[in-house]
């Protein structure tokens, strides 16, 4: 939520603040803006509302040669998206420039401070706080010769020690002073800071998207850490322990990844590389001899592993539904008890947990801020945490003792799909490997792995329903209600169907298990609610078709998911889409395919902005 980039070197600026802005922007698209420190050591800044392109045409106006600056793409928390409220912030007397990440709880009862003191407010923010508060540190130390070494980097490091305690919430800084133009200070806690280190020249970000092409050795700032960064030296202090050493590590940042190619959209784009990133979930984890999946990073052995009694899988957003998914995934297969629990909530409940209890925190991005916080509590608990994610280096990935990436790709449409199918598969090996630790035998194993080795073809098959749906979006997509019902395996595909759908068309979609429908939203039913029923092959089939029934017989239309071969339920239903048949364990990765395409198609269908659906973000990083 929020992207920050940052830059020092000699290139010019402003070239990579954009590109990083760019690739940021799917983390908050309200506003952006630039700071950079011109000769005259003067800070000039640079703001537009809306995406990055109105910055862009704004910036390409200007002739700005600065090699140091700073940038923000904003999702709005505190005070509207206005260009005052656009980031980077000014402080004091325009002394010094910052972009946040995060939100300060207390900004209230600072800024009132503040204002006792004569401080001006032209924003709503929270983050025009901070400027003022480390203006005021930065000015008190130079007015007293601070320590007799005015004017060096120090003045900023202990100005920042001093308002770093003083602030409640979460933050990612980056901020650049008119008395030290050479350099970038940041300071984090709880908001990811990555930074590049380059050849004579140093990046700064809120992920490592930006720096794919620039860099690969990387810095993760950790939290309560300062770090200086100029064109040619990075020095990282913890707020109360003075310079630190810090680790470079190299990481594979491919810039291709990140880039539309020929398609339209990034949630396109994101559909139809499934097959492919599916493929990436179990590549070199199929041990056939063995009968098992295997992975190298859950830091558990397998004797802790046979001794887990509960799983608690904690996610938000469309990662909860892959939860759901896991929750019969690994009851299913592994016979091990299972809770799926918000991670807003989880946090906060004080439910008794059992000995022996793993914790899986499932994730694309790694920097949920509810899930990050949920993971941690059960941690402080004594739990073994295991976190499921995409994004390899986050900080959900390094809180937790070990983890499963997904390895799934860069996912930039705001609306998930890659992810959650990557989410699904990983969990279904995770089951496999839970089961065989303990009831599956090596025959079912065998098959399984087999079944699993399958799936990349069938989700292509799925794809080549695209045409078809894409007429089917343009039967419905005037329709102003929709239902999605599904059940056993499917249940969490008809709510993960209905977010899809509300998240880019801003369609009111409701998911609901089949049967639970009588109780309640079938009064919805009539002839402009369609239902979308996902009833594939399986042993709860009968039932669902039933469901099916009750809703015709009330007159609403009816498009179902169905198994390739089903003639029955193209007699009653107004479309159906075949996807291939498939063992149910994995049904919910091949199911989903045709509602991420009717989303696709119904929102474009209605011009919205499918990567940047409104009041949206990617990634957030606020409570
Ligand atoms: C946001 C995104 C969703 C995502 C959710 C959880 O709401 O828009 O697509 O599912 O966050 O994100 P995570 O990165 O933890 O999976």
């Amino acid at each position: 939520m929020c992207g920050i980039v940052g830059y020092v070197g000699p290139r010019i600026a402003q070239d990579f603040l954009l590109e990083g802005l760019r690739r940021l922007e799917y983390r908050g698209y309200d506003s952006a803006g630039t700071a950079t420190i011109d000769r005259q050591c003067n800070i000039s800044i640079t703001k537009s509302v809306g995406p990055i392109a109105n910055l862009s045409n704004k910036i390409s106006a200007e002739s700005n040669d600065s090699g140091i600056g700073i940038g923000h793409t904003r999702w709005a928390t505190h005070g509207a998206a206005t260009v005052k409220n656009a980031h980077p912030h000014l402080g004091g007397d325009g002394c010094l420039a910052i972009a946040h990440n995060g939100v300060i709880e207390n900004y209230a009862d600072l800024r009132q401070q503040l204002i006792e003191k004569g401080y001006r407010f032209v924003s709503e923010t929270d983050t025009e706080v901070i400027a003022h508060l480390i203006t005021e540190q930065v000015r008190n130390k130079i007015d007293s010769d601070f320590n007799g070494s005015a004017h060096t980097h120090d003045i900023a490091i202990e100005s920042l020690k001093e308002v770093m305690p003083m602030l409640r919430g979460t933050f990612g800084l980056v901020i650049i002073f008119k008395y030290w133009p050479d350099a970038i200070f940041a300071a984090r806690l709880g908001s990811p800071l990555v930074i590049g280190v380059g050849d004579n020249e140093h990046f700064i970000a809120s992920d490592a998207s930006p720096l794919a092409g620039f860099t690969d050795q990387i810095v993760y700032l950790a939290d309560h850490q300062i770090a200086v960064i100029t064109q040619g030296s990075l020095e990282v202090t913890h707020r109360d322990q003075g310079v630190i050493a810090h680790d470079v590590r190299t990481m594979e940042l491919d810039s291709n990844q990140s880039a539309l190619g020929d398609y339209e959209h990034y949630m396109l784009k994101e559909i139809f590389e499934q097959p492919e990133s599916i493929r990436n979930t179990f590549r070199g984890r199929l041990n056939t001899d063995d009968a098992t999946p295997i992975f190298g990073g859950l830091n558990l052995s397998p004797q802790d592993l046979r001794k887990t009694k509960r799983i608690v899988l904690t996610a938000c957003g469309t990662s909860w539904h892959s939860a759901l998914v896991g929750e019969y995934l690994f009851e299913e297969i592994a016979n091990i008890p299972v809770e799926v629990e918000y991670a807003s909530e989880l946090r906060y409940r004080n439910s008794p947990t059992e000995a022996d209890t793993v914790l899986m925190a499932i994730t694309q991005s790694g920097e949920t801020a509810d899930t990050l916080a949920a993971l941690k509590e059960m941690k402080r608990k004594g739990h073994a945490t295991l976190a499921i994610c995409n994004v390899v280096g986050s900080s959900i990935a390094q809180e937790a003792d070990g983890g499963v990436y997904l390895h799934a790709g860069p996912e930039i449409g705001v609306a998930s799909t890659k992810a959650y199918t990557s989410q699904c598969m990983a969990l279904a090996m995770l089951a496999l490997y839970m089961g065989r630790l303990r009831n599956v035998s090596y025959d079912a194993g065998r098959r399984m792995i087999q079944q699993i080795n399958a799936v990349p073809e069938a989700v292509e098959k799925a794809l080549q329903a695209n045409s078809q749906v894409a007429e089917i979006a343009q039967k419905y997509q005037a329709c102003n209600n929709f239902l999605y019902l599904g059940r056993h395996y499917n249940f969490p595909t008809a709510l993960e169907g209905a977010l899809k759908l509300k998240e880019i068309s801003y369609i009111h979609a409701e998911g609901y298990p089949s049967a639970e429908m009588k109780h309640g939203p079938i009064a919805l039913v009539d002839e402009n609610t369609p239902s979308v029923f996902v009833m594939p092959n399986g042993f709860i089939y009968e039932k669902v078709m039933s469901n099916l029934e009750e809703i015709k017989a009330r007159g609403g239309p009816v498009i179902a998911i169905a198994a390739e071969g089903d003639t029955r339920v193209a007699e009653i239903a107004d479309d159906v889409i075949y996807i291939p048949e498939m063992p149910e364990f994995l049904q919910p990765i091949v199911s989903v395919i045709p509602l991420q395409l009717l989303s696709y198609h119904i929102a474009v269908l209605r011009g919205c902005d499918v990567d940047k659906p409104r009041n949206l973000a990617k990634s957030v990083t606020v409570e």
